[in-house]
C-alpha cells in the first residue's frame, strides 16, 4: 500500500475537540506500539531508515514536521500539520523526517513490538532491496 493521508473523524463542541484511534477502523492493522517524538533540536533530520515488515500511522498531534519518503523510484515531501491527519507508511519507504517545529508532538502508531533486526538503517542497502 502506498503512503496514503487518512483523515480522522473530530468529536469536536463548544468544549473543545477529541480524536478517538481505534484499530482497523481508523488505523489500517493492529496497533501494537506506540510513540512519539519531542523536544527535536532545531534543524534536526531523523528517520534515515525503512521497515521489512512495519506499518505506521504518524501524526503531528502538536505542531508540523515533514516527512521524506522514498520507494526507491519516486520521492515525496509530505508536511503533517494538524492533529486531525495521519500519514499511513507500509513495508520498504526510506522515510526522514525533517522541518520540525519547535512545539511538534509526532506520534507514531506501528503494527509490531520495536525489532531492530526490522530495520533497514543503509541507503544503499534499501535500493538494492528494492530494485
Ligand atoms: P531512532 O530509530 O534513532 O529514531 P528515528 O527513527 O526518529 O531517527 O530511535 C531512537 C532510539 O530509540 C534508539 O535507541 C532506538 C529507540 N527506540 C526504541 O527503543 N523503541 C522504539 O519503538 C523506537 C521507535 C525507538
Amino acid at each position: 500500500m502506498q503512503p496514503t493521508l487518512i483523515d480522522f473523524n473530530i468529536h469536536g463542541d463548544d468544549r473543545g475537540s477529541l480524536i478517538a484511534l481505534e484499530q482497523h477502523k481508523d488505523i489500517p492493522f493492529d496497533v501494537k506500539r506506540v510513540y512519539y517524538i519531542f523536544d527535536t533540536k532545531a534543524d534536526v533530520r531523523r528517520g534515515f531508515h525503512a521497515h521489512k515488515h512495519l506499518e505506521q500511522v504518524a501524526v503531528c498531534i502538536k505542531g508540523a514536521c515533514t516527512f521524506k519518503l522514498d520507494d526507491g523510484k519516486s520521492q515525496q515531501h509530505i508536511r503533517l500539520d494538524t492533529p486531525s491527519r495521519g500519514l499511513y507508511i507500509g513495508n520498504s519507504v526510506w522515510r526522514e523526517m525533517y522541518d520540525f517545529t519547535e512545539n511538534c508532538v509526532l506520534l507514531v502508531m506501528a503494527s509490531n513490538l520495536y525489532d531492530e533486526s526490522d530495520y533497514i538503517r543503509n541507503y544503499n542497502d534499501f535500493i538494492t532491496q528494492v530494485s
